[in-house]
C-alpha cells in the first residue's frame, strides 16, 4: 500500500511513547549487535578528523531504540576521533513521530556526548528509495525494520496470515517478493554509502528450518481472526487474502543479492553475516546480523584498500561497475579470533511495526 506518497506497508510505529515502551525485544536485538557495531566502527576510515561523518539509521521508529543505537555508534566513533562532526540521520516513513524521535536524542540520548558537534536530522521517506545524496553516508544502520514489505503481498489464501504459515509455491512467491525488496533496499544504500564504508543491518530472522518465533503468536492471531469472521465481524474473503506484510530472512537469503552473480555482487562485499538467539521474557528468538561494505572507489576516504569492516547483518559497499577499486574478499562469517557478529533476525514476540 502506498502511504503518503511513499511505498510501504505500514504507517510506522505507534506514537505517544507506545512503541518505545513496548519494544523491549527490539531493544535486545539492537543490544545483541553491540559487538558487531564496535567492529564496524573500528574498521571505518576517515581522511581527516575535521570531516563530518554521516550515520543513517533506516527505519528508526519513534526514537528510543534508534537513539540508543545512534548513541552507541557515536560513542564508538568518539573513542577513535573525538572531534569529528557527526551528522546523525534518522529515517522513517513520513507518518512516523519524528518529534518523539528528536526528543529521544536529547537528555539521555546522544546529543550530549562530549566531543565535536553532533547534528540530529530526519530523512523522511521509504528506505526502498534513495534518501540522501550519493556517497554521503559513512555508516548505515538498520535494526528490526528491513523485514517490512514494500507492497502488500497477494499470494491467495493459505492457512494463516504470516509468511511462515505459507507452503510451497505461495511461500516461494513471498520469498521472491521479499528478495526483490531487499535488493531494492541495498541498491539505494549502494548509492548513498561511500565505497569502503559500512552498512550494518540487524533484524528478526528464521532458523535453519525456516521457523520464526513470532510464528506462534501469529498463529494465535489467525485463530482469533477466524473466530471473528465466523461471528460475522470480519469479512472472510478479505481475511483469506491478508498477509501480515513482513518477511523474515535467513542469513543465506540476506547474503544472496551480494553473492556471486547476484545483482549487488559488484556493489557490496559481505564482511560478516551471522545469527544468534536473542532472549525474550518468555523464550528465545533467532536474530540475524550481517555486515557489508561498499566497493566503489571512495570519494571522501582514502583510496587505499581498507581492511574489512563488519556490521551485524551488515554489508560493505563495493565498487560499482567501472570502478577502479578491487573487489574485496567476502566473508560470511567472522574470523575465528572474534565472536560472530550478531545478525538479529526479525523474530518479534509481538507484531509491533
Ligand atoms: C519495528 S520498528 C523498528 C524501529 C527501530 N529501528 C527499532 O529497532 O526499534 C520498524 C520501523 O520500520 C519502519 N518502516 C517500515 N517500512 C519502512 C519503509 N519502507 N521505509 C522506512 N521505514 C520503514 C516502520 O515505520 C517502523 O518505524
Amino acid at each position: 500500500m502506498a502511504r503518503e506518497g511513499v511505498e510501504a506497508t505500514t504507517s510506522g510505529t505507534k506514537s505517544g511513547g507506545f512503541y518505545d515502551a513496548h519494544s523491549e525485544y527490539q531493544r535486545r536485538v539492537v543490544q545483541a549487535g553491540a559487538a558487531a557495531l564496535e567492529r564496524v566502527v573500528a574498521s571505518l576510515e576517515l581522511d581527516q578528523e575535521g570531516e563530518p561523518l554521516a550515520i543513517v539509521d533506516y527505519g528508526a521508529g519513534t526514537g528510543a531504540n534508534s537513539a540508543r543505537a545512534m548513541g552507541a555508534a557515536i560513542r564508538s566513533i568518539r573513542s577513535r576521533w573525538s572531534e569529528t562532526p557527526i551528522v546523525a540521520i534518522h529515517n522513517d516513513l513520513p507518518t512516523s513521530d519524528f518529534g518523539a524521535l528528536r526528543l529521544a536524542a536529547e537528555g539521555e540520548g546522544y546529543l550530549g556526548i562530549p566531543g565535536g558537534p553532533i547534528y540530529s536530522m530526519a530523512a523522511t521517506g521509504s528506505f526502498f528509495d534513495q534518501l540522501v545524496p550519493d556517497a554521503s553516508v559513512g555508516l548505515g544502520m538498520c535494526s528490526n525494520a528491513a523485514h517490512w514489505y514494500r507492497e502488500q503481498p497477494h499470494v491467495g489464501e493459505f492457512d494463516g496470515m504470516y509468511f511462515s504459515a505459507a507452503r510451497g509455491a505461495q511461500r516461494e512467491r513471498l520469498a521472491a517478493q521479499a528478495a526483490d525488496d531487499w535488493t531494492r533496499f541495498l541498491e539505494a544504500r549502494a548509492s548513498e554509502l561511500t565505497p569502503g564504508d559500512r552498512l550494518l543491518v540487524q533484524g528478526i530472522g528464521v532458523d535453519g528450518e525456516g521457523r520464526v518465533s513470532a510464528g506462534r503468536l501469529l498463529e494465535q492471531m489467525w485463530a482469533v481472526a477466524l473466530g471473528l469472521s465466523e461471528r460475522g465481524l470480519l469479512d472472510r474473503t478479505v481475511l483469506g487474502e491478508y498477509v501480515f506484510p513482513v518477511y523474515c530472512r535467513s542469513a543465506a537469503e540476506a547474503k544472496a543479492p551480494m553473492g556471486p552473480g547476484g545483482p549487488l555482487a559488484e556493489g557490496f562485499e559481505v564482511v560478516a553475516a551471522d545469527s544468534q538467539e536473542v532472549a525474550t521474557r518468555t523464550g528465545r528468538c533467532s536474530s540475524e546480523a550481517a555486515t557489508a561494505r561498499p566497493t566503489r572507489a571512495p570519494t571522501r576516504r582514502s583510496s587505499a584498500p581498507s581492511p574489512s569492516r563488519r556490521s551485524s547483518a551488515g554489508c560493505s559497499r563495493r565498487a560499482r561497475s567501472g570502478s577502479s577499486r578491487r573487489r574485496s574478499a567476502t566473508s560470511s562469517s567472522p574470523p575465528s579470533s572474534a565472536p560472530p557478529p550478531p545478525i538479529p533476525r526479525p523474530a518479534a514476540t509481538r507484531p509491533t511495526s
